[in-house]
């Protein structure tokens, strides 16, 4: 063996033992501390955990989530249930935040707090006249079915850690359709990948792509007349991943229908 395959395998050797090291030091759960600080992106996705409070509204069987100010109405009707929360204005985004989805873990506070984590969808904004939800404060108003798993209810209001994660849906994206022929709305809900849409196209079969404006929550319109023609959506969400929904709604589609993506992110 001459002098450098020696060396080379001396160097194999020692970088194999270095890999192994670090794959271990990052295969350690992160003490609590630890995780406010550290950034991350998952897919374009910003998943490092922020400070935030919490509080809870409605009932244990999560009444007084139906109205919304994201579009979505009746949270139930549109598949989100109860594992929602109302966003602060600040987390609001005027929203465009409506549809991500948040982990929440409960810290730090000894008394009120329990162990474990929620995963909840943004579907509506906290009124901002509640001390809490107003600017600039960081707050999410939970379910009660929700707060109760990660904290006391006698606690009331919790300091949280939160952050991004992908929301996981079944099936695929729908697209609720309302509007008359000279404006059209689309509500798109059960989205999974990122689940904040930031773009949305509609094509008619007679026409090219054209740009529909997100004009209340996740309510996107166009003055558009695509009566009688199939109709195919290009959504985007808030990472940049774009999908297209191709004739997703036939030709024959009428307002106050809605239809299924089959496909999500
Ligand atoms: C948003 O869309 C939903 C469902 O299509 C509809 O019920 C609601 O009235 C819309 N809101 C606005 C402000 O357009
Ligand atoms: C919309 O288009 C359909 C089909 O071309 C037509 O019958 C209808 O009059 C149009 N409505 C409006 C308001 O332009």
């Amino acid at each position: 063996m001459t002098y450098v395959e020696c060396f080379m395998i001396i160097m194999a050797t020692w970088f194999m033992f270095i890999s192994y090291g670090h794959g271990a030091d990052v295969a350690e759960p992160p003490m609590i501390d630890d995780v406010a600080a550290s950034p991350g992106t998952t897919n374009g996705l910003d998943t490092a955990w922020y400070d935030a409070r919490a509080t809870y509204y409605g009932d244990i069987h999560g009444v007084g989530t139906e109205q919304g100010a994201c579009g979505y109405g009746d949270p139930n009707k549109h598949g989100y249930g109860v594992a929602t929360a109302a966003l602060s204005t600040a987390l609001f985004n005027n929203g465009a935040t409506c549809g991500a989805c948040y982990e929440i873990m409960c810290a730090p506070n000894p008394q009120g707090c329990l162990s474990g984590s929620i995963k909840i969808t943004a579907t509506n904004l906290c009124p901002p006249d509640s001390t809490w939800c107003n600017l600039p404060n960081k707050h999410f108003d939970l379910s009660l079915p929700m707060f109760i798993k990660i904290a006391q209810v006698k606690a009331g209001i919790v300091p949280v850690r939160y952050r991004r994660v992908p929301c996981a849906k079944t099936g695929g994206v729908k697209f609720e359709v309302k509007g008359n022929p000279s404006f059209l709305t689309i509500l798109p809900y059960n989205v999974g990948g990122a689940g904040d849409i930031k773009a949305v196209y509609v094509k008619g079969s007679k026409t090219e792509w054209i740009a529909m404006s997100r004009n209340w929550g996740q309510n996107w319109t166009s003055n558009v007349n695509l009566t009688g023609q199939s109709v195919s959506l290009r959504v985007t969400t808030s990472d940049e991943v774009t999908k297209d929904f191709t004739d997703v709604m036939p030709q024959s589609w009428g307002f106050g229908q809605t239809f299924d993506g089959k496909t999500n992110f």
